[in-house]
């Protein structure tokens, strides 16, 4: 008899493959030793340990148990949607409307959703590097080729206008940003959004912004790139951090409207819609969003600071001070080590989880990611623990 065949699946499956050793298999195995109660400190995430504000649960609560548990608008609400226009108008100065909205499950769908919608087969994309680590394969996810232009950290991880024109070619059709960066921190000048966007109006490319931490940067808001290049820009966003919100998946684009009823295509054969109570405790988190993004950034800036300082004067690493953002990078290239030989040598040393720099693109080599939203005492020990390790390295 013969062996059974080995099963097929499409070229989108390999595409979205993890390449190379998969980083976050060291984070789910601290994630799981910590809920098995080890002494494991979990810094490898942006998931702030605050909870959801009750208004919002409240909101679902009551919503769910009014039978508000049906198929809704794929969409998005219209009040929701209108919600989120003001809130993007009110941050950026763009002039937008529910029309220009899709409501999406969390920015990862957004991006996603831009993605495919933008870019295809023989097309190029091209995205700043370092970058959010789910980039490389939701970008690829469409077929076309991502183009990866370094932000080096010669330059404190701030983009360099030059090479990302040079980068451009006939089949670019985009570029993704993301400000405040993950995991650099990094935002955007005022000039430097002027010069991206004269670069995507020369060459008509697309700019796609991540901003899912712009309502937690100084004063709630960056440089806008939307307002600035409104008929080609997608905002991309969600109250993942700014809510302390991650498990609800409620995420949009804000863009224009002819690319608003593309996305809607897509999703009505992907997503569906979301759940109707989990749009209406939205509209109630879009409600509170001054109390609730004050809270979340007041929470990060003050974390920031804890580990930074905590960090300092550390043998052989230097911690880099994050403008914006859950995470900072710390430059390891001091101790001799990879990336990936610090963070795996200090969890099993120390039991501190970290993620190695590499994932989010070769211009964070040599860096390793820390996410200082959680417990300051959590954060005190893991600096402890992280010098510690250091010192043994000599
Ligand atoms: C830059 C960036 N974009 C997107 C996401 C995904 O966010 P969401 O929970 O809204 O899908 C994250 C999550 O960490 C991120 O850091």
């Amino acid at each position: 008899m013969n062996a059974p065949r080995k099963p097929r699946f499409a070229a989108l499956a390999e595409r979205v493959a993890p390449e190379g050793t998969d980083p976050w298999v060291l984070h789910w195995e601290a994630r799981q030793a910590a809920a098995a109660g080890k002494d494991v400190i979990v810094l490898s995430v942006g998931d702030p340990d605050l909870d959801t504000p009750g208004p919002v649960i409240d909101t679902a609560i009551a919503r769910m148990r009014g039978g508000d548990t049906h198929y809704t608008e794929t969409a998005g609400r219209p009040a929701l949607r209108a919600a989120i226009a003001a809130r993007h108008a009110a941050r950026s100065g763009q002039s937008v409307t529910a029309d220009n909205v899709i409501v999406l499950g969390g920015t990862q769908n957004g991006l996603f959703v831009a993605s495919l919608c933008l870019a295809g087969p023989g097309d190029e994309v091209i995205a700043l590097d370092p970058m959010y680590a789910t980039y490389p394969a939701t970008i690829k996810a469409s077929g076309a080729q991502l183009v990866p232009v370094a932000t080096p950290a010669t330059r404190d991880f701030h983009p360099d206008l030059p090479a990302i024109e040079a980068a451009i070619t006939p089949r670019t059709r985009a570029i993704f940003v993301a400000t405040p960066n993950n995991p650099s921190g990094v935002v955007l000048t005022a000039e430097e959004v002027d010069g991206l966007v004269a670069i995507a109006r020369r060459h008509e490319l697309w700019l796609v912004s991540d901003e899912v931490y712009a309502g937690i940067a100084d004063d709630g808001r960056v440089p806008s790139i939307g307002a600035r290049y409104p008929e080609r820009t997608l905002t991309v966003a969600s109250l993942s951090k700014t809510h302390a919100m991650t498990g609800w998946r409620t995420g949009w684009i804000v863009g224009p409207v002819d690319f608003i009823n593309r996305a809607h295509d897509l999703a009505q054969c992907m997503l569906y819609g979301l759940p109707g109570f989990v749009q209406e405790a939205a509209i109630t988190a879009l409600e509170m969003a001054e109390e609730c993004e004050g809270r979340v950034r007041e929470y990060c800036r003050h974390r920031r600071a804890v580990l930074f300082e905590g960090l300092a004067g550390i043998r052989g690493i230097r911690a880099c001070w994050p403008q914006a953002g859950m995470f900072l990078l710390i430059d390891i290239r001091g101790t001799g080590l990879s990336g990936e030989q610090f963070v795996h040598q200090l969890y099993r040393a120390e039991g501190v989880s970290l993620l190695d720099g590499v994932p989010f693109g070769a211009a964070a080599q040599g860096f390793v990611r820390a996410c200082f939203a959680t417990d300051e005492a959590v954060l005190l020990e893991a600096a402890k623990r992280i010098r510690r390790f250091c010192e043994s390295l000599t």
